[in-house]
């Protein structure tokens, strides 16, 4: 079997150090489990010129990061990256904060990426490169004669190409995903969006249902909806429920029902929006006062962009505004916490609530729903009530799924999950996670390299195995 080169910003070097990135949570056990080189940013800053790449082994896998220097870190990470991709991506172009400076420190920084990939590619590794800050790579790495066969998988969505060709400089950086031999994207509507923008934007012909002619090549593009692992979070959930961590909170719950939210401090996540839905709720529903708890988990990131400091303010305003309108002596209606917590407290704060709210603007897929899903007891699940615009909305269409725009439907979805007798709460959890079985972390992986390593003949192969479940009726 070819040595696997995972290349990514963000790598997840075992140091102990919790984080909250969706990407890592999906690599580490694809690479723990085939062995191989994760390549990628340390996530520190230099002072001065970046010393040499430094390499930590564990469990068969090379961990290699660089260090980045302040330049690079505020053109290529907040700026470019950051301010003009990330929006982008999800559909805010009207968040875009495009310079050309930004665009340089972009290239600058992939084609410091390939000096460094240069000194550990062997000619038959193949290389599997993730997210939005590497999208040029692959074709550097073809102007410097490699012949590797090299895949990219996009995390984050993929808008249609009537935003993406808002993006300036969109034929380098958008049509320089050309170089890699197979793209990868969550959902189907990404896929869709990206082969529009290959066909009416690059011109490039159709080699198959799935392939596009590109110079002397194919370029596939395919649908690998990431996943979690499910029956052995399931495991995890069980065990933590019963943890000291989480006896603890259950008990400050004083048995009022638990609802919970758990997402990075992003705007793409649709927070203000989803506390407004709260405070509707709360004003609605006045039964409810006084029997819930609503817990939202909210680690900041990208701190230095100013859009996050806004939401940070934004959500703390809410937050204040809410537990002062509806709180009383006796009663904090919610608590908003911007700690990280590990997954195994996280796993069982899903598994004792009877809510999960997941109601992002735009999500690539977002494996909170999935891990979710996954944590429930199957004899007394909680409701997950599910942005229509997550990518986790295509499998997990048994869960109650809204418009995050329409904060009244989320009240009343609140209100009906609470509601909801135990059949039928059983029944669309069991949807829900027979589908994420199906669906798990491993296939993700399994397909993705199985189509990259040439095992099988075309991107079709990369269908799923079953139909996903019909959105449930409302
Ligand atoms: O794919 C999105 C992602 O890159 C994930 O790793 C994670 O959800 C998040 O963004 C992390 O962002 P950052 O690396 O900027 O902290």
């Amino acid at each position: 079997m070819a040595r696997l080169v995972v290349v990514s910003n963000r790598v997840g070097i075992p140091d102990g150090t919790a984080r909250a990135g969706g990407l890592e949570v999906a690599i580490r056990p694809a690479l723990k489990k085939r062995g191989g080189v994760w390549f990628g940013w340390s996530g520190k800053v230099a002072e001065g010129t970046p010393g040499p790449a430094k390499t930590v082994t564990q469990d068969k896998v090379d961990y290699v990061t660089v260090d980045l220097p302040q330049d690079d870190y505020d053109e290529f990470y907040n700026g470019f990256a950051n301010r003009v991709l990330w929006p982008i991506l999800h559909y805010r172009l009207d968040l875009a904060e495009f310079t050309r400076r930004d665009l340089g420190g972009y290239f600058r920084v992939n084609q410091f990426f390939a000096d460094n990939l240069e000194k550990l590619l062997r000619p038959d590794d193949i290389i599997w490169v993730h997210d939005y800050h590497l999208m040029p790579l692959a074709q550097i790495l073809r102007e410097r004669g490699h012949k590797n066969r090299l895949g990219f998988f996009l995390h984050i969505p993929c808008p249609p190409p009537e935003i993406l060709t808002g993006l300036p400089n969109h034929e380098r950086v958008v049509a320089g995903l050309c170089g890699y031999d197979l793209v990868g994207f969550q959902t189907e509507n990404d896929a869709n969006n990206f082969s529009r923008y290959l066909a009416n934007e690059v011109g490039l012909k159709r080699a198959s249902d799935t392939g596009f002619r590109y110079e002397d090549r194919v370029v596939e593009v395919g649908i690998f909806p990431v996943g979690v692992e499910t029956e052995p979070f399931e495991r995890m959930a069980r065990r933590a429920a019963a943890s000291q961590f989480v006896s603890k909170v259950m008990a400050s719950m004083a048995g009022r029902a638990l609802i919970i939210g758990v997402d990075r401090l992003d705007y793409s996540k649709g927070i203000p929006e989803r506390l407004h839905a709260f405070e509707r709720f709360l004003g609605n529903f006045q039964e409810w006062r006084g029997l819930v708890t609503y817990l939202q988990i909210t680690p900041t990131s990208r701190t230095d962009i100013r859009e996050y400091a806004d939401i940070g303010r934004l959500v703390g305003e809410a937050v204040g505004r809410i537990n002062g309108t509806f709180g009383e002596a006796s009663w904090t209606p919610l608590r908003y916490i911007n700690k990280a917590h590990s997954r195994t407290a996280l796993a069982g704060l899903y598994r004792s609530a009877r809510v999960g709210l997941v109601t992002p603007l735009r999500d690539g897929m977002n494996l909170v729903a999935k891990e979710f899903t996954a944590a429930q007891d199957p004899d007394d699940p909680g409701v997950l009530v599910l942005s229509r615009f997550a990518g986790a909305a295509r499998e997990c269409g048994a869960a109650l799924l809204v418009n995050p725009y329409d904060s009244e439907g989320v009240a009343i979805a609140i209100n009906r999950a609470l509601d909801m007798p135990i059949e039928e709460r059983r029944m669309r959890h069991q949807a829900n996670f027979a589908t994420l079985v199906k669906n798990d972390l491993g296939h993700w992986a399994e397909r993705f390299l199985g189509l990259l390593d040439g095992e099988a003949s075309s991107a079709a192969a990369a269908g799923f195995a079953e139909p996903m479940p019909r959105r449930a009726a409302r």
